[in-house]
């Protein structure tokens, strides 16, 4: 007689947003069936007792294979990024298209599907960058990627290739509103950036750890409040992505108080390391490895993201995971002739798709900070939720997809390089302890990483449409 599931997990904490049971979970054709003790047997058979089984990790925020203009290489492709995902306990991540200027929106979106095709461990689920809002853009190809399920797209305020001005701003807002689409912002002023980095360079400081003074927590903040305001006159929901500190913070819970839709995301970076990190060994060029934008502030700022991670000020914890090489062949690494003579030219992002989880849960859940429902919350079923994923992606439930990551709660690991999948050099959280680690990542019915080693097919991973249809539009 041929067994009843495919897959039985048996005898785990399952843990979803809103609370914690034990059950056994069957899975057919990659998808959950059953939940309930003592399922009859699975043609695979894992036994989860001690451990935890949570929805599989979905990262909302990372960067592979991007192109740049700097002449700098982006460590991670589709195949070394998702690995590193896997390994982190990740079935889902969300990377960008970046529109270059004067590029068409769909070509860029065409060549990323050509990247990522057959190359993904884990599923993913393109963002858009529009960085060049054309007439053609704003009027043809946005409104049409938006109902061919690109339900998303970032937007700068900072970088002199990326920026938007005002006018632009709200040109895109207005698309988002009309097309039920979801726009994300990097919310950093350019022109106070500018100037903090040449008044720190008259004064002749051009170290990595410069940087940090430059990208002032001040001039995220005013970014923050006009990036709100701006939702506000054209009435669309806006996420700030990469939220540094308590500044924004504020801002953004004001908006709140006034009944806006703004959402939050923050990342490991703002939790584990400070601005400190980018003096390197004595103000060197060390520091490069912590350089990414905003960036790292300080312990009080650290305290306050952990009061918006408990009190729901944040909605989404994603890595910002913007892999570059510390040292590679002709400058094309952080440490490059360019960037040796101002942080200005240092390429901004730190890699971390793989260190995330085990970082909010050790520092949050093993410390007491967080609830492990939260902790599910903040990597999995918001996401979900706010990107139009939900509930196939992001709850253990039946018929949702059979992502799982299963957790080791009181696994010790020392956060080295040599045990990471990443294509970086290194880690910015060399050394670090942390109690909590992924033992197994499931992709729909499918073991695709055990005991840290990759057991998928690179292959298998999908890109999948959103739409707005399990939540509906935020
Ligand atoms: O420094 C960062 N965050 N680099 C990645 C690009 C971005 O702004 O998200
Ligand atoms: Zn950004
Ligand atoms: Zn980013």
């Amino acid at each position: 007689m041929s067994a009843q599931y495919d897959l039985v997990i048996r005898g785990g904490t399952v843990v979803t947003a809103a609370d914690q049971f034990t059950a056994d979970i069957g899975v057919v054709d990659g998808v959950i069936t059953a939940l309930a003790a003592k399922l009859p047997g699975g043609a695979e058979e894992i036994d989860a007792t001690g451990l935890m089984v949570l929805p599989g990790g979905i990262d909302a925020h990372v960067h592979l294979d991007q192109p740049t203009s700097d002449g700098t290489k982006m460590a991670d492709d589709f195949e070394s990024g998702t690995r590193s995902a896997a390994a982190g306990g990740n079935t889902t991540v969300l990377p960008f298209v970046m529109q270059q200027k004067g590029s068409s929106l769909r070509a860029c979106v065409e060549e990323y599907h050509r990247k990522a095709e057959g190359n993904c461990y884990t599923d993913v689920s393109f963002h858009m960058v529009v960085s060049d809002p054309s007439p053609q853009v704003l009027g043809q190809e946005l409104p049409a990627l938006v109902r061919d399920g690109y339900t998303s797209f970032k937007v700068f305020m900072t970088y002199d290739d990326l920026v938007l001005n005002d006018a632009e701003l709200l040109s895109v807002f207005d698309v988002a509103r009309r097309e039920k689409a979801l726009v994300m912002v990097h919310a950093e002023g350019n022109d106070a950036i500018k100037y903090m980095t040449t008044r720190l360079e008259t004064e002749g400081k051009t170290a990595p750890y410069y940087h940090a003074e430059a990208h002032a927590q001040i001039a995220e903040r005013e970014a923050t409040h006009r990036a709100i305001s701006h939702a506000q006159l054209t009435d669309v929901p806006v996420v700030i992505v990469h939220v540094s500190g308590r500044d924004p913070m504020e801002q953004i819970q004001w908006a709140r108080k006034r009944g806006m839709k703004v959402f939050a995301e923050t990342c490991p970076q703002y939790i584990a390391l400070t601005k400190d990190d980018l003096k390197g060994l004595n103000m060197d060029f060390e520091g490069a490895k912590y350089v990414c934008s905003p960036p790292p502030r300080d312990s009080d700022s650290q305290a306050a993201i952990w009061e918006g991670l408990r009190d729901g000020t944040f909605d989404i914890f994603a890595s910002d995971h913007c892999p570059f090489y510390f040292d590679a062949p002709q400058d094309t690494g952080k440490d490059n002739a360019r960037a040796r003579t101002s942080f200005k030219w240092v390429p901004n992002g730190i890699p971390g798709v793989e260190t995330r989880m085990p970082i909010l849960f050790s520092e949050g859940v093993s410390n007491g900070r967080i609830s492990i429902e939260r902790f599910v919350a903040l990597t999995s079923s918001n996401p979900a939720k706010l990107y139009g994923l939900y509930p196939q992606k992001g709850t253990i439930a039946v018929g949702s997809d059979a992502d799982f990551t299963i957790w080791d709660a009181n696994k010790k690991v020392t956060i080295r390089q040599d045990i990471l999948h990443h294509g970086s050099d290194y880690t910015p959280y060399e050394g670090m302890q942390v109690t909590g680690w992924p033992v197994r990542t499931i992709l729909r019915g499918e073991t695709i990483m055990h005991e840290g080693k990759i057991t998928g097919d690179r292959t298998r991973g999908a890109h999948l449409k959103r739409d707005f249809s399990g939540m509906g539009y935020p």
